[in-house]
């Protein structure tokens, strides 16, 4: 992709290769915190909500007890870690662009006994060093709203999937402007977190900018559009808190 394409960053229109730079600085600047936050904010509720995907990935996976799974954007490998706790025979590896981060995910993964079945890389979503149609499944959880080429991270999601095989995708949506919900929603987002962010991590900026990538992202249908120009085919999504949350899903079929 051309790297000055301009993609939202936050509230910003940015070129991409910016956005790669201040995502990357902000999650280097929380990595410590960053679980002790997520706890935090979402009220446990990410907890929850990575449980029902992690059911769901079961689901998703038609090599049933064997096969590898890529888990993009891990972070501190909360994906890897849950599924692998229900599902020791499967191999995840995971991948993201902050060492920091997945070095956080590397000793998780020691301390609870599961390294053997795992493999951490560093990379940008968008240029996977894997060969073509190796995974049995592709996951992003809250990962793909920061990414500064989303298509292109779609386009490799593809790529190195087996035919037959699933993306699924967990992600913010944009809530829409009415009612009690959204209100509620709006207050907490933008009074409260940025609070958080500032006591707890010392960061709001990191924390606002985490709202302002939520409003920014296109919303469901928007996206489900955006998953099927990458080729996949019977993409559904399920909606998580009244749409607060909303998992993609799509098949690669060849
Ligand atoms: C909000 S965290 C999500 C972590 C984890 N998946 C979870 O559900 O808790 C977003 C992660 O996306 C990673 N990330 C951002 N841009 C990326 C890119 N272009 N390629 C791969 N990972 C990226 C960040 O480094 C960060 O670890």
């Amino acid at each position: 992709m051309n790297e000055e394409k301009k993609v939202f960053c936050g509230s910003e229109i940015v070129s991409a290769q910016e956005k790669k730079s201040v995502v990357n600085n902000i999650f280097s600047n929380v990595h410590e915190k960053y679980d002790l936050m997520n706890n935090l904010m979402s009220l446990g509720m990410h907890h929850i909500w990575k449980r029902k995907f992690i059911d769901l990935m079961r689901r998703c996976l038609i090599y049933k007890n064997d096969g590898m799974i890529l888990d993009v954007a891990s972070g501190t490998g909360d994906i890897a870690i849950k599924f692998l706790k229900q599902n020791p025979n499967y191999k995840v590896v995971l991948s993201d662009i902050n060492s920091q981060m997945i070095s956080i995910a590397h000793q998780k993964l020691i301390d609870e006994n599961l390294f053997k079945n795992t493999f951490c890389v560093v990379n940008d979503s968008a240029k996977l060093p894997f060969a073509n149609d190796i995974f049995s499944l592709y996951t992003v959880s809250f990962g793909i709203r920061n990414f500064s080429n989303i298509e292109g991270a779609l386009q490799e999601a593809f790529r190195v999937l087996k035919p037959y095989c699933y993306f699924m995708c967990m992600e913010f949506s944009p809530i829409e402007k009415n009612g009690l919900f959204s209100s509620a929603y709006n207050f907490y987002a933008n009074k409260i977190i940025p609070k958080i962010g500032e006591k707890i991590a010392n960061n709001k900026d990191a924390y606002q900018y985490l709202i302002d990538s939520i409003n920014t992202f296109p919303n469901k249908k928007n996206f489900k559009q955006m998953i099927e120009n990458a080729g996949f085919k019977n993409v559904q999504y399920f909606e998580l808190n009244l749409g607060l949350v909303c998992i993609h899903i799509g098949q690669k079929i060849v």
